[in-house]
């Protein structure tokens, strides 16, 4: 069975038992801030699954593109994926736990349609909780309608939270307890406790049907639904390489002509190396991901906000493993055409917009190339101090600056001191990324969660801006203007500073019109380490409060050759090498944060 049987057996089962087939939507949510990407087939449905009447009826069928980023970092290993398909059906208040799952054991099994035997399927119940705001029983009714289809007690498994409940997709929507069904792929179980559920690899999820009895509010609480509903979700690509009896979704039909693309694209032979398989899966993983973003007719391009700034992630992490495997320049474009190609059928958006795609795909790639330029050029200033180190070693804090301030891959790092004769000391590097991915999740905006962790560029550019912005509100509004804390995420700045009153039309407009004069500029960003008290008497700008250590390192916009110093900062960086990479800067509002402090929301790109 390949996914276009797959597709056409799932709507034409649920047609049968009434349900109306409704159009997928696009990949880019609309009005919805709790999300970057439709990551379910749920998803556009949320008003209808939280009580409005659907056009279409009370049953309903579809498939939807999805993407998911979370495990982006998985990407790479055999099951993975980013961008991947669902088959999904839903019940607005018409039947609930005992039709959907009678539906689903009736499609996994019946000959006419999967025809699973009922020996190889397992299935997970939700074992219920005591919370703070609520009694959630056992889903007893769930396993009664399992044993009443001949599971017996060793096939069905109560599982926590953690894994038997749904949503909602962002922060905020409906929610539940859900039932999945598992293939037993007849391995030994790993221990007395395996049973459905259990990731050892003797179980696979095939599908998941969660019954929608709540509504997360903005305050944490779970509203029950006056009208239950059924959501269900079958991945089309790990259902598909089930019932194929493969061993990853990257051996299926799905993918065979996307791998044959990059195997022609970079002279390498998929199943040759591990690691260069590896670099093969990602290759193929996000070429599809960002074909399909870029193909979507809502399509972002890449930038460093939001959905544009995962695009770009995974364009430039495609590009870098295929230049890995010896793919020249405009690599991605070749591949990419494979997939248009092959999903254009389902999905002609894809054809339509086919020069579009390429474009963008070459244009970002280009830019990669600039970073990676700077980034060798500047690991060739560190080389003459690196080669005084007897043991030839380059610390692990010196490879993630260069990672963190110019994008640079540890693995080029890597490359580049061995060429050298030097090694990189891993270990170090790996223990700051941790910390900072540590940091970056604590601080992340919700909304990111379900994208990219790793924001590292765009927070920098944003920290750059803060002082571009503290800088301008004391030209505009006069030297009481001290900073009184920011928050920065991936996609938004947020500023708080001392100021008696509301800001006027124009004093925003002047404020944002004096930072974009800056990064037009270009100005230098330089650092020196100083004593508090010369930077201070430099006329360094210093959060008030805030405790130094007597050396400081103070942050310079601007110099001589450019015309002079723009601001000057204490701060512990790290900050962009020149103010124009940031962009533009937009001020999205201002209000009160507190009695005489101010707060403005602001963005770049
Ligand atoms: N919305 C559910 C899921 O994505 C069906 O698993």
């Amino acid at each position: 069975m390949d996914a276009n049987e797959l597709r056409q057996k799932y709507i034409e089962f649920f047609k049968s038992k009434g349900h109306s087939e409704i159009q997928g939507k696009s990949l880019l949510p609309e009005n919805d801030p709790t999300v970057l990407f439709t990551t379910a087939g749920m998803h556009p449905l949320v008003p209808y699954l939280l009580g409005e009447e659907h056009p279409a009826g009370k049953r309903l069928v579809n498939v939807q593109k999805c993407i998911r980023t979370g495990d982006i970092d998985s990407v790479g290993d055999f099951s993975h994926l980013t961008f991947f398909e669902m088959l999904g059906n839903w019940s607005l208040g018409d039947y609930f736990k005992d039709g959907a799952i009678r539906m689903s054991y009736e499609f996994l099994t019946s000959p006419e349609w999967l025809g699973i035997p009922h020996e190889s399927l397992g299935v997970t119940v939700f074992a219920g909780e005591t919370n703070d705001s609520a009694v959630i029983p056992p889903d007893d009714e769930s396993a009664e309608v399992w044993r009443a289809l001949g599971f017996s007690e060793g096939r069905i498994s109560y599982r926590p939270r953690s894994d038997n409940w749904w949503g909602p997709a962002g922060e905020t929507g409906p929610c539940g307890p859900d039932s999945e069904m598992f293939i037993d792929m007849g391995l030994e179980p790993c221990g007395p406790d395996c049973a459905p559920g259990c990731g050892c690899g003797k179980w696979l999820e095939i599908w998941n049907d969660v019954f929608m009895q709540f509504n997360k509010d903005a305050d944490g609480n779970y509203i029950p639904l006056v009208r239950k509903c059924v959501d269900t979700g079958m991945g089309v690509e790990r259902t598909v390489t089930i019932l194929t009896g493969k061993k990853s979704v990257y051996d299926t039909d799905i993918f065979a002509p996307i791998i044959a693309a990059i195997e022609r694209a970079t002279g390498y032979k998929y199943g040759v190396n591990d690691d260069h398989d590896r670099s093969v899966r990602i290759i193929a993983d996000h070429t599809r991901s960002a074909t399909f973003i870029l193909g979507d007719p809502k399509a972002v391009t890449p930038s460093n906000v939001g959905a544009g700034y995962v695009l770009r992630r995974l364009i430039r992490r495609a590009v870098r493993h295929a230049r890995k495997l010896g793919g020249g320049e405009h690599i991605l474009a070749g591949i990419a055409d494979v997939v248009v190609a092959e999903f254009s059928s389902p999905y002609p958006e894809l054809f339509e917009n086919r020069a579009f795609i390429m474009e963008e795909l070459n244009k970002e790639e280009d830019r990669f190339s600039e970073t990676l330029q700077k980034g060798e050029r500047e690991f060739e200033k560190l080389l003459p101090n690196l080669m005084k180190d007897p043991k030839k070693v380059m610390s692990g804090r010196l490879a993630f600056k260069l990672y963190d301030t110019y994008g640079f891959p540890i693995e080029l790092t890597e490359e580049l001191a061995r060429e050298s004769g030097l090694s990189v000391n891993r270990a170090e590097f790996d223990e700051a990324f941790r910390k900072h991915q540590e940091l970056s999740r604590a601080g992340g905006d919700q909304v990111f969660k379900g994208g990219l962790v790793d924001h590292s560029e765009i927070t920098t550019k944003y920290h750059t801006a803060t002082h571009l912005l503290q800088k301008a509100l004391q030209i505009v509004l006069g030297p009481h203007t001290a900073q009184k804390g920011s928050n920065i995420t991936a996609e938004r700045m947020r500023f708080d500073f001392s100021h008696p009153a509301p800001m006027t039309e124009d004093e925003l407009a002047r404020v944002e019109a004096i930072v974009n004069e800056q990064i037009r500029r270009d100005l230098p960003v330089s650092m020196k380490v100083m004593n508090l008290e010369d930077a201070k008497a430099a006329g360094a700008m210093a959060l008030f409060g805030e405790k130094y250590e007597t050396q400081v390192k103070v942050y310079t916009i601007g110099d001589e050759a450019s015309g002079g110093v723009f601001s000057l900062e204490v701060c512990g960086g790290p900050h962009v090498e020149r103010t124009g990479v940031i962009g533009s800067f937009k001020i999205q509002k201002e209000q009160s944060s507190s009695s005489g402090v101010r707060r403005i929301r602001a963005v770049i790109g």
